[in-house]
């Protein structure tokens, strides 16, 4: 890949090469360890009993049968539970919801824990919460956005986004020559990554040793201390692999709490892990959202304003919100934009980020309201996407770190074939008699980026260690990170071993918004660097090298040798520097944050283009997504494979909330009727045909030093809209709300 980035920032062979899964074995032949494959000698098991009403208080609980049961070593609930010397309604971290640990008789939601059962073994645990046998007194559940009135949010803090407005709304509405006001809806969603949450918590003296997931590795020690009343640095958490994250695993929550709570009070490591229905409940979950879309062209089919009001539900207790409008931000070229943002309290548990979060729900309301514009106003959707290009940020007129999202619309349309597409819906049918739809949609995805250190050791042996805690969650990381650090340290990256996922190591920042390979790979590149600095300043320094007196040129490093920027034949290998100087090693630090000149001068996305394909029996409705294209320019790509399937795995996710995820509450009991992997509907294999890749060049000179923008989001927005638009175009039924069903298409 040419570099055309600043001439410190050199690429060697490994970054841009499609290197396979360095965990990938440990991980299909089961040798990888997850947090509950641990286990510590004299451990003990600890089960939370789950409410099973949504609102009320717990009256009774029959906490002598419990005891009684063979196994059984202690029974907590909010009558005995021993005091935290934390407060659960605090919020100790900006990744903090208020928890739920027994700290009184309410029901706040069904699955929240109401008891903790410590045995000596899982079997006994269980059947102790079993014999709980709760009985309570029982309010009406609200699970339903007209269940309560809505609140107005007023803060601007990660969940509880404020509103954003520009330009004169109303102005925009009155300038419109044509106009569409439509309300889109999208349900409850939970993650549900195949390694449920978990902890093997062990305490030695006021030192607290944990096996858990997290993305967020400084932060959750920070949390999970705060309850314990103990220094951060007292906290070591390993999380060297998780079996997925999608945000659920980035916030510290309640069942961990009481895992450590457990440990405490028996003095014996405890393991608690989360069933598959403890999922929908206490660790977040993609909140419901209601949308109104407010859009106004006038001639030409420029938009006049986009008017975007989002209500989404929170919990009765606290405060996350679904940021649903704040997709419409940053996109289109309208002259007014006004997003805004309303909560609704449920008895639910309280929402959290989930893959895309705001973005996600958003977009899928955005991207069908523009294409219910283009219609209105006679247009191909890509045409009046294009006729709204905005050239810089609107609102702003920041102009773009980069921006291809034209080149993307030109290669997706390209390979989709969209230029055939008929403008009216219902005019094309396969050869089975299948209706045929095509739609398109934009992806949108911020870049940010945290701050992240790393270390690096050169060994004599020509073998390096680099280490950033950060944790890979399954997407890849693991890889992408050593392929940079391996460049940075001009080495094959089989001589690279990568250490994250523990605590102890450097602070890696956090695996989450799609910043990580920026973030972590941003210190990786820099710890790298400085080994390579302080070999060069090493070799310059002695008489008896090539590079002697070139103190002040600048090195680079490639397969072992170090040599100068302007003159590669003035050099030495890595082993002869140390063979002459003795030493064994040589460390380097780095870290990495964005430049916050760059930051403030321009506006930072990834962008995308999606096309798809549907086919729908005009009979029984049955219906499928037979192709998706999805081109996307998110800066540099590390590893063109796994970036690949971070964007197939998004554009899937995509498919799934199109057509298939819904969490489904009873509204007599406010439980989640369909809690588990059977009822709780995500694709397989069968609902995925085509599937196809483009990715866009772009070369980013302000994003960060590496110009990596993170693929890890942008996947799931723009597809939903792809999707439902493609219905439109196949059947001529428009449907509002998510996910899109057969019978709605009767
Ligand atoms: Mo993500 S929702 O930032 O893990």
């Amino acid at each position: 890949m040419p570099d055309t980035l600043s001439p410190q920032i050199r690429f060697g062979s490994n970054s841009g090469q499609p290197a396979t899964r360095r965990d990938g074995v440990a991980k299909v032949t089961g040798t990888a360890t997850y947090a509950a494959d641990n286990h510590p000698d004299n451990m003990l098991y600890a089960v939370y009993a789950a409410a099973t009403i949504a609102r009320g208080r717990v009256a009774t609980l029959d906490t002598a049968a419990a005891e009684a049961h063979p196994g059984v070593v202690r029974v907590f609930t909010h009558e005995n539970r021993p005091e935290l010397q934390g407060d659960p309604d605090e919020k100790p971290t900006m990744f903090s919801n208020r928890i739920e640990v027994l700290q009184n008789d309410i029901v706040r939601y069904a699955g929240q824990p109401i008891a903790l059962v410590i045995a000596e073994t899982i079997e006994a645990a269980t059947e102790g919460a079993r014999l709980l046998d709760p009985r309570y007194d029982l309010q009406p559940p609200r699970t339903k956005i007209d269940d309560n009135e809505t609140f107005e949010i007023t803060g601007q803090a990660f969940g509880q986004p404020g509103p954003t407005i520009y330009g004169d709304i109303e102005a925009g509405h009155a300038a419109a020559d044509l106009a569409i006001d439509v309300t889109y809806e999208t349900p409850g969603q939970f993650h549900n990554a195949m390694e449920t949450h978990s902890v093997v918590a062990k305490w030695t003296g006021d030192r607290l040793e944990l096996d858990t997931p997290t993305q967020a590795l400084t932060m959750s020690c920070a949390a999970y201390a705060y309850f314990f009343g103990i220094p951060a640095e007292n906290v070591t958490i390993r999380s060297p692999y998780l079996g997925g994250g999608f945000g659920s695993k980035a916030f510290a929550v309640g069942p961990i709490v009481l895992g450590i709570l457990a440990a405490r009070a028996t003095g014996r490591p405890v393991k608690l892990s989360l069933t598959r229905q403890q999922m929908f409940g206490p660790v977040g979950h993609r909140g419901t959202t209601r949308q109104r879309l407010r859009l106004g062209t006038a001639s030409g089919g420029a938009l006049t304003v986009i008017d975007h009001q989002g209500i989404a539900a929170t919990s009765s207790f606290d405060d996350f919100l679904e940021a649903a409008p704040n997709a419409t931000q940053g996109l289109y070229a309208a002259p007014a934009l006004s997003s805004t943002h309303s909560g609704v309290r449920l008895d639910i548990g309280t929402p959290g980020p989930m893959r895309a979060p705001g973005e996600a729900s958003g977009s899928a309301a955005l991207e069908c309201a523009m294409d219910e514009m283009a219609e209105a106003a006679g247009m191909d959707p890509l045409d009046f996407r294009l006729a709204n290009y905005s050239e810089t940020e609107p609102g702003t007129g920041k102009p773009f770190s980069s921006k291809k999202l034209r080149e993307c619309y030109e290669q997706g349309a390209e390979r989709f074939g969209w230029a055939s597409r008929p403008r009216e819906p219902r005019q094309m049918m396969d050869e089975n008699g299948l209706l045929v739809g095509w739609g398109v949609g934009t992806a949108l995805f911020g870049c940010p980026m945290f701050q992240a250190e790393a270390r690096a050791t050169l060994r004599s042996d020509g073998t390096a260690l680099v280490e950033t805690s950060a944790a890979d969650m399954g997407q890849g990381a693991w890889t992408a990170l050593a392929q940079i650090a391996a460049d940075s340290l001009g080495l094959p990256l089989d001589k690279v071993e990568f250490r994250a996922g523990d605590s102890a190591l450097p602070d890696g920042g956090v695996a989450g918004g799609s910043g990580h390979t920026a973030t972590a790979g941003g210190a990786l590149h820099a710890a790298g660097s400085d080994v390579i600095r302080q070999l060069g300043e090493l070799a310059a320094a002695d008489p008896d090298s090539p590079l002697h007196g070139a103190g002040n040129a600048s090195f680079v490093a490639r397969d072992g040798r170090i040599f100068l920027d302007n003159d590669e034949s003035r050099g030495e290998t890595f082993a002869e520097i140390f063979a002459r100087s003795g030493g064994a090693e040589i460390v380097g630090n780095g870290n990495a944050a964005r430049n916050p000149e760059d930051a403030q001068r321009h506006a930072m996305s990834s962008h995308g283009a999606v096309f798809a394909e549907v086919k729908v029996d005009p009979d029984l409705c049955q219906l499928r997504v037979t192709r998706l294209v999805g081109a996307f320019a998110a800066g540099r790509i590390i590893n063109p494979r796994l970036a690949e399937s971070q964007l197939m795995g998004g554009m899937i996710w995509g498919t799934s909330f199109a057509l298939h995820e819904e969490a489904k509450y009873d509204t007599r009991t406010g439980r989640i009727m369909n809690s588990d992997l059977a009822g709780y509907q995500v694709p397989v294999n069968a609902d995925v045909h085509g599937l196809e890749v483009i990715h866009v060049h772009e070369d980013d000179p302000y994003v960060n030093v590496l110009g990596i923008k993170g693929v890890g989001e942008i996947g799931i927005t723009g597809t939903v809209g792809a999707i439902a638009n493609a219905i439109y175009h196949a059947t001529g039924k428009r449907i509002r709300r998510f996910p899109i069903r057969i019978q709605d298409l009767l």
